[in-house]
C-alpha cells in the first residue's frame, strides 16, 4: 500500500462557546492516496472550504488528528506549519488571488522567494512553469491584461512552481465561463496524470464526474464517498472504509 498523503482522523471544527457553539466539521475521517484526484461536493455552508483550509494548514481543527505526508501536524508550531505549507502545498482559489502590480512571471516567482529559491532558479522555474501551461508569450503581462482563464493559468503555475506534493483548489472554475472552465479542468486532469495529487472543491457536476473520486459533505459530515476511476498506481488495496474502521477502533481503544 502506498502511504496516504492526507490522513484526517476525527476532525472537528467548532466556532463559538457554550450554547452559542456551532459545529462546522463533525468527526471527519478520510485518507487521500498519492496520485488521487478527489472532488469535494456539497451544499453551500456544508463545511467544504473549512475542510480544505484544514487540509491546507490555513486553519487548525478544534480536535482530531491530521497527518500530512507523514508529518503529524498538530505538533507543529505556527512557523513550522507555514514551512510545511510552503513546501508541500499549492493553492488555487476561485478569484485567482494574483497580485495586480506584479507581472505573470513575478506572481509565479513570489512563493519561490518564501520557499528560499535563489533569484536565477526562481526566474527559470517560473518561466518554465508558465511555458508548460501555454503562457510563455505572456510572462510580462499584468493580471489586468489577461483573460480570466489566463489568470487562472498563472495562478496554477504559481501553485505548481515549488513542486508541491499536494494541489488544493477551492472552486477553481467558479469564476470562469464554461469553455474556459473546461480548459482548466483538462489542465487539472493532465497534472494529475503527471502525478500531482489533487483535491478540489466544486459545484460543477461535470468536474466532479471527471475526478477519480467524489466525496460528498453535508452539514459537516462525509455522507458519500465514491470512486469514478481507479487510482492507477496499485494503491487501491487499502480503502477508506478500512481506514474508517481503524480510526473507529483507535477511538474505542
Ligand atoms: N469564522 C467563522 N465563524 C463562524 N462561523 C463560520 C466561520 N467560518 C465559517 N463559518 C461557518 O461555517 C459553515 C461552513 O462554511 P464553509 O465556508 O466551510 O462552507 P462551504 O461548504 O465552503 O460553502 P460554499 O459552498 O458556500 O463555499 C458556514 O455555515 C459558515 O457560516
Ligand atoms: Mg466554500
Amino acid at each position: 500500500m502506498t502511504k496516504p498523503i492526507i490522513e484526517l482522523t476525527d476532525i472537528c471544527k467548532t466556532y463559538g462557546q457554550g450554547a452559542e457553539q456551532i459545529r462546522i466539521l463533525k468527526n471527519v475521517s478520510m485518507t487521500v492516496a498519492q496520485g488521487d484526484f478527489v472532488a469535494i461536493v456539497g451544499p453551500s455552508g456544508s463545511g467544504k472550504s473549512t475542510l480544505m483550509n484544514t487540509i491546507g494548514l490555513l486553519d487548525s481543527p478544534t480536535s482530531g488528528m491530521y497527518t500530512l505526508d507523514g508529518t503529524a501536524t498538530e505538533k507543529l508550531s505556527d512557523s513550522q506549519m507555514a514551512g510545511v505549507r510552503n513546501k508541500k502545498i499549492g493553492f488555487i482559489f476561485q478569484q485567482f488571488n494574483l497580485l495586480p502590480r506584479l507581472t505573470a512571471l513575478e506572481n509565479v516567482e513570489l512563493p519561490l522567494i518564501y520557499a528560499g529559491f535563489g533569484k536565477a532558479e526562481r526566474r527559470e522555474r517560473a518561466r518554465r512553469m508558465l511555458e508548460s501551461l501555454g503562457m510563455g508569450e505572456r510572462t510580462g503581462h499584468k493580471p489586468s491584461q489577461l483573460s480570466g482563464g489566463q489568470q487562472q493559468r498563472v495562478a496554477i503555475a504559481r501553485a505548481l512552481a515549488g513542486s508541491p506534493s499536494l494541489l488544493l483548489a477551492d472552486e477553481p472554475t467558479g469564476a470562469l465561463d464554461s469553455r474556459t472552465g473546461t480548459e482548466v479542468l483538462e489542465l487539472m486532469i493532465e497534472l494529475n496524470e503527471r502525478g500531482n495529487t489533487i483535491v478540489l472543491i466544486t459545484h460543477d457536476l461535470h468536474i466532479a464526474d471527471n475526478a477519480k473520486r467524489v466525496v460528498s459533505i453535508r452539514d459537516g459530515e462525509i455522507v458519500d464517498d465514491k470512486r469514478n476511476r481507479p487510482l492507477g498506481n496499485g494503491a487501491e488495496a487499502y480503502s477508506d472504509a478500512d481506514f474508517r474502521t481503524e480510526a473507529r477502533q483507535v477511538g474505542q481503544a
